[in-house]
């Protein structure tokens, strides 16, 4: 194992039981509205691969929203996937299939960068807040093209940069002090939160984020933002 995926994998763990609460506690729910929306744009598909899948947040509002059969999402952290799988057996509308004894979701340990899976083997691709953390967005943009059916869609929720001053000075504000103190003050994590707001400002977004997925290869790369540019959702075809 890399010491890359070793870093990425063990921070997830540890911030993983505090995760879900402190996402949703500091966005007021925003993130679910984020997720919902991320859900409404994407096309229904049959089988659908979830990208840095996390605890399962957005893969659990596309099954409740039938717009995937079935979910593949990968992950460097083991902690993170634990705790996603007990949420769906804890969430019978969203664990259900059409097939009885089939499970809906399968999680698989596997980096974003280099995926265990054939050309062409998804009807759909997602990824919620994940490809922030790759240390080669590139390389992650080009595997979830190779594993991408033709014709179908990738649908990307990232944080973004927002143009307005004032909602600029809060966002700094949030995610330099607040995010990182009431992060380390709830998941008693030190470094954690002070990594997330760096990654969150270092990373491209809008027009840029676009240049990167035509380069990997899609098509009708388009972006909306949400919560005045705080979020933005990508889409995009192959
Ligand atoms: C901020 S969480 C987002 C989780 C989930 N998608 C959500 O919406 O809440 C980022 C996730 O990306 C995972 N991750 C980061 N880099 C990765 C990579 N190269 N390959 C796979 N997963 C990765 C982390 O382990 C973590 O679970």
């Amino acid at each position: 194992m890399t010491d890359e995926k070793q870093h990425i994998g063990s921070l997830f763990d540890r911030i993983a039981p505090t995760y879900d609460g402190l996402n949703h506690g500091l966005s007021l729910n925003i993130d679910r509205l984020w997720r919902r929306k991320t859900v409404a744009l994407m096309p229904p598909a049959e089988h659908v691969l979830d990208v840095a899948i996390g605890t399962a947040d957005l893969t659990i509002a596309m099954l409740r929203a039938g717009k995937a059969q079935r979910v593949t999402g990968i992950d460097l952290s083991r902690e993170m996937m634990r705790i996603g799988e007990e949420k769906l057996t804890h969430k019978q509308s969203a664990a259900q299939t059409s097939t009885p004894g089939a499970k809906p979701v399968n999680f698989v340990y596997a980096n974003a960068q280099s995926m265990p899976f054939d050309d062409a083997s998804f009807d759909g691709v997602t990824c919620a807040f994940g490809c922030r953390n790759f240390s080669d967005l590139d390389a992650g943009l080009r595997e979830m093209y190779r594993v991408l059916r033709p014709g179908g869609q990738v649908t990307i929720l990232e944080f973004s940069y927002p143009s307005n001053k004032l909602i600029r000075w809060g966002y700094d504000l949030y995610f330099s002090h607040v995010l990182p103190l009431v992060g380390r003050l709830v998941s008693h994590d030190k470094t954690a939160y002070t990594y997330l707001n760096k990654s969150v400002k270092s990373f491209c977004w809008g027009e840029d984020f676009l240049r990167h997925l035509t380069q990997a290869g899609f098509q009708d790369a388009r972006f909306e933002t949400l919560t005045f540019g705080i979020a933005t959702i990508y889409i995009a075809k192959k």
